[in-house]
């Protein structure tokens, strides 16, 4: 781009701090205790990244963020800043903004298929155990080998049925499938559907380009996901927001070290990431996010406190924003010692004391410099934001919505035909000639009958075999398999 200075100019020190855009992809954190300002410091950041054409994501945890369409200028916090910083020439401007919602109502509907999620995000958000999260591994393995596609949420409610009332018969194959562990996926869905996820699984799914726009004029759009509802359900939020890091990390393409991020990706709330993670998938965490750096994609964690995050991943956040945290009882101090630790040390600055110090909007920052070291830590004011502090109002959000050149594209649900609808068909062609009754697969089965469960198994996957065989060779077979389940969980590609 012309005319705009390649540098993000962040905080004010004893002079202007600034990141690197070829040193952004090298991930960072903002940490700090309620009302001390991340929440800005993000926002900042985020205006800068779209300045310079670096498109972002960001989850609107609290609803705070939804006024970066609009230039600022409401808030005397701000303009007071702007004052003491002597800011001259500093203008108040609205950044190009694209909104997403899973539930579909505060932005445009974000959906993942069921088989790009895989078994091990979904276990995690079905609450399975070990062992559960192992069955739904053979289902989705039992779902790929008969070329039925997993999409939304019934798909996989017929798929659990069908492979629980055909057990027996898959034991051979695939290895023991308890009635419990299907009980548990079944209550599991279940729970989902009726906490309304039902409108997060399935087609048209998020297509990742179309977080990585930028605007009429280069400047990068900012995607802002609401994520107040999301909420209420962490882990649910949580693992999402993994997903969507282990598919960018999936599908971008290695870029080595880049003049700049192809995107910069804000995780707020990023303890909950980490709350009761089992062993393998903090390790998968902590390995995609040393890996996503080399495609490009620079992951900033906002948190309370520093220590919310494991040590390897801590490690790998060089760019750092830390604001005041409390230090009353001997936890917090302890707390704020070994936030201070994890900075590289200035004579000049008694970083412990500092921590306890800092003002509103101002924070120890230490970047890294052209070589990758991080600069020596400094206690300065963060810049003031550019856009509008208040958050949109709903009329105000829906003409964004309307005007993106997304809209239409994601509002339209598409049906098309997968697990559900083939195994309803296979299963009447079985029971046409007989009365009603019979057990289908999509309806909570009765159980036993097993040699009757066994012939229609049978009928049912020597019918699938073929387009089996037809799936495995098209685009859609391999996305089946790849997923989270493909390269990063699994190790395969
Ligand atoms: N850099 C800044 N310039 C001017 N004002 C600021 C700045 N940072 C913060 N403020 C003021 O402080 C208020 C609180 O900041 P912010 O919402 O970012 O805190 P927070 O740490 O995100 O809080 P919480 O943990 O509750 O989400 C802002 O609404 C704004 O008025
Ligand atoms: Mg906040």
């Amino acid at each position: 781009m012309t005319n705009v200075p390649a540098i993000l100019p962040v905080a004010m020190g004893k002079k202007e701090i600034a990141l690197l855009p070829g040193m952004a992809n090298r991930h960072g954190l903002i940490a700090g205790a309620t009302g001390t300002g991340k929440t800005v410091t993000l926002r900042v950041l985020a205006e800068r990244f779209s300045a310079i054409g670096v498109p972002v994501f960001l989850a609107d945890v609290k609803g705070d963020l939804s006024g970066l369409p609009r230039p600022g200028g409401d808030n005397p916090k701000v303009a007071e800043r702007v004052k003491q910083l002597g800011l001259g020439g500093f203008e108040y401007e609205g950044y190009p903004v694209t909104f997403w919602d899973l539930f579909g109502e505060q932005g445009h509907p974000v959906r993942a298929t069921v088989s790009e999620m895989g078994p091990l995000l979904l276990g995690r958000i079905l609450n399975l155990n070990d062992v559960q999260s192992g069955v739904l591994t053979l289902v989705f393995k039992i779902a790929d080998d008969n070329g039925l596609l997993l999409l939304d949420l019934k798909d996989l409610r017929s798929m659990v049925q069908f492979v629980g009332d055909n057990a027996e018969r898959f034991r051979t194959g695939y290895g023991n499938i308890a009635a419990a562990s299907i009980g548990a996926m079944q209550r599991g869905l279940l729970a989902l559907t009726q906490q309304g996820a039902d409108r997060f699984f399935g087609e048209p799914a998020l297509n990742l380009r179309d977080l990585l726009q930028t605007d009429a004029s280069g400047r990068g759009m900012i995607n802002i996901l609401a994520a107040s509802r999301l909420m209420t359900s962490p882990m649910a939020y949580a693992t999402f927001l993994l997903f969507l890091l282990s598919e960018l990390f999936e599908q971008l393409p290695e870029v080595g070290d880049p003049q700049q991020p192809t995107l910069v990706f804000f995780f707020d709330e990023a303890h909950l990431l980490f709350t009761d993670a089992p062993k393998p998938l903090m390790e998968k965490i902590e390995q995609v996010v040393r890996l996503i750096r080399s495609k490009g994609v620079g992951v900033y964690f906002a948190t309370q406190n520093p220590l919310d995050i494991p040590e390897t991943v801590l490690g790998q956040l060089g760019n750092r924003f830390q604001h005041a945290l409390r230090a009353f009882t001997p936890k917090e101090q302890k707390a704020v010692k070994a936030a201070a630790e994890t900075f590289r040390t200035n004579p000049k600055l008694d970083v412990v004391k500092a921590i306890t110090e800092l003002g509103v909007g101002e924070a120890l920052v230490s970047v890294l410099d052209p070589k990758g070291s991080p600069t020596v830590v400094e206690r300065a004011f963060v810049l003031p934001p550019r856009s509008r502090l208040a958050p949109l109002s709903p009329e105000e959000r829906a003409q964004v919505i309307r005007d993106s050149a997304l809209y239409g594209h994601y509002e339209r649900v598409v049906d098309r035909e997968s697990a559900y609808e083939k195994l309803k068909e296979k299963a009447a062609l079985r029971q046409a000639p007989e009365e009603a009754g019979g057990t289908v697969p999509g309806e909570v089965g009765k159980g036993g009958r097993a040699a009757e469960a066994k012939s229609q198994a049978g009928i049912l996957i020597g019918a699938l075999a073929k387009s089996a065989a037809h799936a495995i060779g098209s685009q859609i077979g391999r996305q089946i398999i790849r997923g989270v389940l493909g390269s990063i969980l699994g190790g395969k590609r």
